[in-house]
């Protein structure tokens, strides 16, 4: 039972849960559960600790705005951009990926994607089809689920395991037991991973890598959160250690790269895909089900990009353009500029950790988890759904871990981006009378 006592006012909670008409929030979806806590803030006047969406919370760089402002004084509004990219975004998406991952990939193979969303279906739509005995795509989770709604929409199969107990070595076998199957399309993780911020290891990679050739599936290698496995230092431009990926040990991939949290530039919907050279060359006779070819790189941009939106916002890719080429040349260190989510992170999970609560996911194999941009908890006895209704009449909002695909359905997922130096002292407070209320 909750005590009517609450730091937020127990009745007007109730009424807005209630209003949802959620009979399970450990079910809601992210959008609802920041519907929820709207209300409750607008009618209480309370400010939550808002960890629920993934959003940035900090400023873009001025790099960025002020590409995108010449772009649009030149005129570039009017004009349809090219499918396949300005050349500006397309040489300096490509040098951005020898830079930070050490890898080869030609500027012919670099295309803009409204957003990381936009690259993850335009993704599905020709990988999920080169082959007709193939049906669908295999997500190593926990992960983001509206890439799995994006399969739903498209009328893909998928798969997924939780990859928790399957951490180095146990992975070959784990993937196997899906690919021998010969119907895995493609698989897709996230790397650093949204939501439990576990990072593979090369290891992993190299057996995803490895099980990719011998299975010949396309790997969709999400860098969402790129470069932000704050452990390692990946903020110099060509010079090691490198973001680690699968493209080291497969040609089969696909690479997602976000400008969202790395760069704060989530408003204006700008991502990139990139294809390997020998991906991108590569014909499949059965893409021609759906495309006018059989080359997978055409397929992409006249077959999936042009139906999904004919290219990308013009002055956007300007924006992106300048602030990758500035991280390439050195002038700019993105991974600095969002070391401050590293930081809160880690003074966040002290408190949870002083008040009872558990990490969720909380190691790479050997070694502790890294402070990132997520981290995960739960607590003692509690499900997830109710630790996540029982948190919002203490001013806490979370997202469940039941909704990404993982096991341990008792865990919810905090995002830290939100959280101001001035809130902390509120959140040690509604921890503390958290943990009163409810410790045994
Ligand atoms: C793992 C992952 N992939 C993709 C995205 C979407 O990125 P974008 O904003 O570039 O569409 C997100 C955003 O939260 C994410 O967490």
């Amino acid at each position: 039972m909750i005590k009517k006592n609450t730091p937020i006012d127990y009745e007007a909670v109730h009424a807005k849960i209630k209003e949802s008409g959620l009979d399970d929030l450990g079910q809601g979806t992210i959008r609802e559960i920041v519907k929820i806590v709207n209300k409750v803030e607008a009618e209480t006047g309370e400010k939550y600790i808002r960890m629920e969406m993934g959003v940035p919370g900090l400023e873009p760089p001025e790099i960025g705005i002020n590409a995108e402002i010449a772009a649009l004084k030149r005129g570039v509004a009017s004009k349809y951009p090219m499918i396949e990219g300005v050349p500006e975004l397309k040489k300096e998406v490509s040098r951005f990926i020898k830079m930070f991952l050490d890898i080869d990939v030609s500027e012919e193979g670099c295309m803009p994607t409204v957003g990381s969303m936009q690259g993850a279906m335009a993704a599905f739509l020709v990988a999920n089809r080169t082959d007709h005995n193939k049906k669908g795509t295999l997500f190593i989770d926990p992960g983001f689920p509206v890439q799995k709604q994006q399969c739903q929409v498209l009328g893909h199969e998928y798969e997924s395991f939780d990859v928790y107990d399957y951490r180095g070595k146990k992975l070959r076998d784990k993937l196997e037991s899906y690919l021998k199957t010969g119907t895995v399309s493609s698989i897709l993780y996230s790397n650093p991973n949204n939501p439990a911020w576990i990072c593979f290891t090369d290891e992993e990679l190299r057996i995803i890598g490895e099980m990719a050739n011998k299975y010949d599936v396309i790997v969709i290698e999400d860098l969402a959160y790129f470069g932000m496995d704050f452990r390692k230092d990946y903020s110099h431009p060509g010079v090691p250690p490198f973001q680690p990926t699968v493209a080291k040990y497969t040609d089969n991939y696909i690479f997602l790269i976000s400008s969202s949290k790395a760069f704060s530039y989530a408003g204006q919907r700008v991502g990139t895909i990139a294809i390997s050279d020998k991906l991108f060359q590569r014909r499949y006779p059965d893409l021609k089900r759906y495309y006018a070819t059989d080359g997978f790189g055409y397929s992409m941009i006249y077959g999936a990009l042009y139906a999904l939106s004919s290219g990308v916002t013009h002055s956007a890719q300007y924006g992106l353009a300048a602030m990758l080429k500035a991280a390439n040349d050195g002038k700019y260190n993105f991974v600095d500029s969002v070391k401050v989510y590293g930081e809160r992170a880690k003074r966040m999970k002290k408190l949870f950790l002083e008040n009872g609560f558990k990490i969720v996911y909380d190691t790479d194999i050997d070694e502790p988890i890294a402070d990132g941009f997520y981290f995960t908890f739960s607590y003692p006895g509690m499900s997830g759904s109710e630790l996540l209704e029982k948190l919002l009449y203490y001013g806490i909002s979370a997202i469940s871990l039941a909704i990404t695909g993982s096991n341990h359905s008792e865990g919810l997922r905090a995002c830290v981006s939100q959280i101001q130096e001035s809130q902390f002292k509120d959140l040690e407070y509604r921890l503390k009378r958290f943990h009163e209320d409810f410790g045994q």
